[in-house]
C-alpha cells in the first residue's frame, strides 16, 4: 500500500489495545486517510481507548462483530477499504482454556468472514492490503536458547495460539489460491497504556500500587519479549506502507525478561512512585498455580524487518515501563470503567480463590 493521499483504511479491534494506539496514534498522522474502526465492543473493546480521535474528520466508528457476515457486508459496502488492518481477536490466553470457541468463532471464523469480502471485492488488487496482526505465540515454546524467525514451524500450545495460527494459515491460504494481497507480522509480548488490566503487565502494575498479592504462575521463569505497544503499531505501519506482499515479519523488542523480573521491575517503578521501600511491594509477590501448557520461553529474531524495512522500537523496556506505569497511576478513570461490568464478573467466575501449587 502506498502513501497515497486518498486511502481508506479498515481497522478491526480499534477499541481494543494494540488497534487503540494504532488509531490514537495515526489517525492525527494522516488525515487524508480514512480510518473505519470496526469492532463488536466485547469486554476489551473500551470506546474510551480511542476518546482522543473520536471527533476527527477521517475516524469512523462502526459497532459490528466479525463473526455477522451480514453486517461485515454492509460495512464493505459502505466504506470500499483499500487496506484492512486486522486486530480484532479473542487475545487472553487464560480466557482461551475456559471457553476455546469463542477464540475459534472470532479468531478463525472471523478472519475468515474478512478474507472472503476482500476476495469478493477486490477486483483490481494492485493497491490494496490485507495485513493480518498475529502473534510470536504461533510458534510454541522455545527452549533456553535460540529465537523464533519467519520460518519457524508452527506448533502452538493454548487454544488461544492454535486458533490465531489457524487464522495465520488462512491468511497465507488466500494469498497462494486467490492472489489476495496479503502481509502478515507476528509480534512478541506488548505492554502500554490502555492494555486490559487482565495481562501480566498492567494487572501487577494495579496490584502493586493498590497493595493486593501479585500472582506469579509456577516459579516465574518464563520468559516473555517485551515491546512496548507503540513500537508494535510504529512496525505494523512500516511493512503496511512497504513491506513485500505475501510476506511475514517477525516483530520484537530484544527485550526477553523472566516474568519474575518484570514482576520486580514494576515493584521498583510503583514503590518509587508511592514512596515506599521496594521490598514492602516485592513481599506481595505470591507464586500461585502454573498455567496448564504454559510455554516456557518466546523470544524473536527481528532481523528482517529491521534490515528490509529499517524499522528499531524506540523505547526500552526500562523507558516502556515508567511510561506505562505513571499512565495506570493517573487513568484511575479509564481502569474504573473497565474493571466493572463483565470484566469483574468473568474473573469472579474464573479465577475466584485461585490456589497456590
Ligand atoms: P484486545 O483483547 O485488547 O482487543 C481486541 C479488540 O477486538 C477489542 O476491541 C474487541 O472488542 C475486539 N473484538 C473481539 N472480538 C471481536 C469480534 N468478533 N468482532 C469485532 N471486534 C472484536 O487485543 P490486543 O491485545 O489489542 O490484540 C490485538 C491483536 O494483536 C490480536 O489479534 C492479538 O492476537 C495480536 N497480538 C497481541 C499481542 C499482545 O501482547 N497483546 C501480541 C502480539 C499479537
Ligand atoms: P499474559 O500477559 O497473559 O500474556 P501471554 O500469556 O500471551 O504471554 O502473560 C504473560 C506471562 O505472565 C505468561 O508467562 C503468564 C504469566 N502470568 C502470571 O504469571 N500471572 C498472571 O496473573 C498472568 C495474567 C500472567
Amino acid at each position: 500500500m502506498s502513501g497515497r493521499p486518498d486511502r481508506t483504511l479498515l481497522v478491526t479491534g480499534g477499541c481494543g489495545f494494540i488497534g487503540g494506539c494504532f488509531l490514537r496514534r495515526f489517525v492525527p498522522e494522516f488525515p487524508h486517510w480514512t480510518f473505519v474502526n470496526v469492532d463488536k465492543l466485547t469486554y476489551a473493546g473500551n470506546p474510551r481507548s480511542v476518546e482522543p480521535i473520536a471527533a476527527a474528520p477521517n475516524y469512523r466508528f462502526e459497532h459490528v462483530d466479525i463473526c455477522d457476515d451480514a453486517a461485515l457486508a454492509g460495512v464493505f459496502e459502505r466504506h470500499d477499504p483499500t487496506a484492512v488492518v486486522h486486530f480484532a481477536a479473542e487475545s487472553h490466553v487464560d480466557r482461551s482454556l475456559f471457553e476455546p470457541r469463542r477464540f475459534v468463532e472470532t479468531n478463525v471464523v472471523g478472519t475468515l468472514n474478512l478474507l472472503e469480502q476482500c476476495r469478493k471485492r477486490w477486483t483490481s488488487q494492485d493497491d490494496r492490503v490485507f495485513h493480518h496482526v498475529s502473534t510470536d505465540e504461533v510458534f510454541g515454546s522455545l527452549g533456553p536458547q535460540g529465537a523464533f524467525h519467519e520460518t519457524t514451524p508452527y506448533d502452538p500450545s493454548s487454544p488461544y495460539s492454535a486458533s490465531k495460527a489457524a487464522s495465520d494459515h488462512l491468511v497465507r491460504a488466500y494469498h497462494r489460491t486467490f492472489g489476495l494481497p496479503v502481509k502478515l507480522t507476528n509480534c512478541s509480548n506488548n505492554y502500554g497504556p490502555y492494555q486490559f488490566p487482565e495481562k501480566l503487565v498492567p494487572l501487577m502494575i494495579l496490584n502493586a500500587l493498590e497493595g493486593k498479592p501479585l500472582p506469579v504462575y509456577g516459579t516465574g521463569a518464563n520468559v516473555r519479549d517485551w515491546l512496548y505497544v507503540e513500537d508494535h503499531c510504529t512496525a505494523i505501519l512500516r511493512v503496511l506502507l512497504d513491506g513485500r506482499v505475501g510476506e511475514t515479519y517477525n516483530i520484537g523488542g530484544h527485550g526477553e525478561r523472566t516474568n519474575l523480573a518484570v514482576v520486580e521491575a514494576i515493584c521498583a517503578v510503583a514503590a518509587v512512585r508511592l514512596g515506599k521501600p521496594q521490598a514492602e511491594l516485592r513481599n506481595l509477590v505470591t507464586f500461585v498455580k502454573d498455567r496448564p501448557g504454559h510455554d516456557l520461553r518466546y523470544a524473536i529474531n527481528s532481523a528482517k524487518i529491521t534490515t528490509e524495512l529499517g524499522w528499531h522500537p524506540a523505547e526500552s523496556f526500562e523507558t516502556g515501563l515508567q511510561k506505562t506505569v505513571a499512565w495506570y497511576a493517573d487513568n484511575r478513570e479509564w481502569v474504573d470503567g473497565v474493571r466493572s461490568g463483565e470484566y469483574r464478573r468473568w474473573l469472579e467466575t474464573n479465577y475466584a480463590g485461585r490456589e497456590r501449587p
